[in-house]
């Protein structure tokens, strides 16, 4: 086995472990097949090969992400029904993994062309979660400054966090942002440590950057951001499908 070989097997299982703690068993067991797969040489390797090999993944450039965010937009696009009915994504179920293997390995293998070029893109997982982290931050400026905020965010992507302010945030004690808002997060805050919801804040203005700026308001660019969530985690794909109307009605600049 080449090195490269054994050193892509091993990312893969490196991601799996990372999705079974983050609440992915779907992608964990794909993954580590995925990983025997490469180090067998089969239909993962053959696509997975010119990357690991010319020395871009050093584990930073999250090849194993964007493998799997390759094959998902394949899903999403609705031409691969056999492992779309493994993908909850994609109105699937997860029951039967060696099933849903069997499906992923001939996706691979039937789609390989364009799962490589794929691969190229690099990994844009937005994560409109991170604004629960964010919200008390931002509310701790607006109390110590009493002046309206500006949201400057580098590596921005989408520019999904950038309208933080225009989520709902509820914790046991308070909420905060618009009732009606389609992006809702309830129970993130454990015990006392909600931020102070009782401050609050007006957006003077809101703008980013990124190497690759993702327009969320086109047909791509929300393939692209649905493709990065991990299939069989419908929560999550659930708020950035609110975010992603939110984004449609606040513009954002993010500039390349
Ligand atoms: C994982 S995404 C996070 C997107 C967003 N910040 C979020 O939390 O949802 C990381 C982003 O950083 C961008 N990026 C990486 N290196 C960068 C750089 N040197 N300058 C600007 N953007 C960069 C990538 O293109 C990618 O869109």
């Amino acid at each position: 086995m080449q090195p490269e070989q054994r050193a892509a097997a091993e990312l893969l299982r490196e991601q799996a472990g990372w999705c079974r703690q983050l609440g992915s068993p779907l992608y964990e067991a794909l993954l580590e097949r995925g990983a025997e797969d490469v180090e067998g040489a089969g239909p993962c390797w053959d696509v997975l090969a010119d990357e690991a090999s010319g020395g871009s993944d050093k584990g930073g450039s999250a090849l194993a992400l964007r493998f799997m965010a390759s094959v998902h937009r394949i899903v999403l696009e609705g031409r691969t029904p056999s492992l779309a009915s493994h993908y909850p994504s994609a109105g699937g179920h997860t029951d039967v993994v060696a099933d849903a293997w069997r499906s992923f390995r001939q996706v691979v293998e039937e789609h390989g062309g364009e799962i490589r070029s794929l691969l190229r893109r690099r990994c844009q997982t937005n994560e409109v979660g991170r604004s629960t982290a964010l919200v008390g931050g931002f509310l701790l400026v607006a109390a110590a400054t009493s002046l309206p905020l500006r949201i400057l965010e580098i590596g921005a992507s989408a520019g999904l966090n950038l309208r933080w302010d225009r989520y709902r945030y509820r914790s046991r004690d308070g909420a905060w942002g618009d009732p009606a808002s389609p992006v809702q997060f309830d129970d993130m805050y454990e015990g006392d440590a909600a931020p102070p919801f009782e401050i609050p804040a007006t957006i003077a203005e809101r703008s980013g950057c990124d190497l690759d700026p993702i327009d969320p308001t086109t047909e791509d660019g929300r393939l692209s951001l649905r493709s990065s969530v991990w299939a069989d985690q419908v929560g999550r794909l659930r708020l950035l499908d609110g975010a992603l109307r939110v984004a449609r009605e606040v513009p954002v600049q993010v500039e390349r």
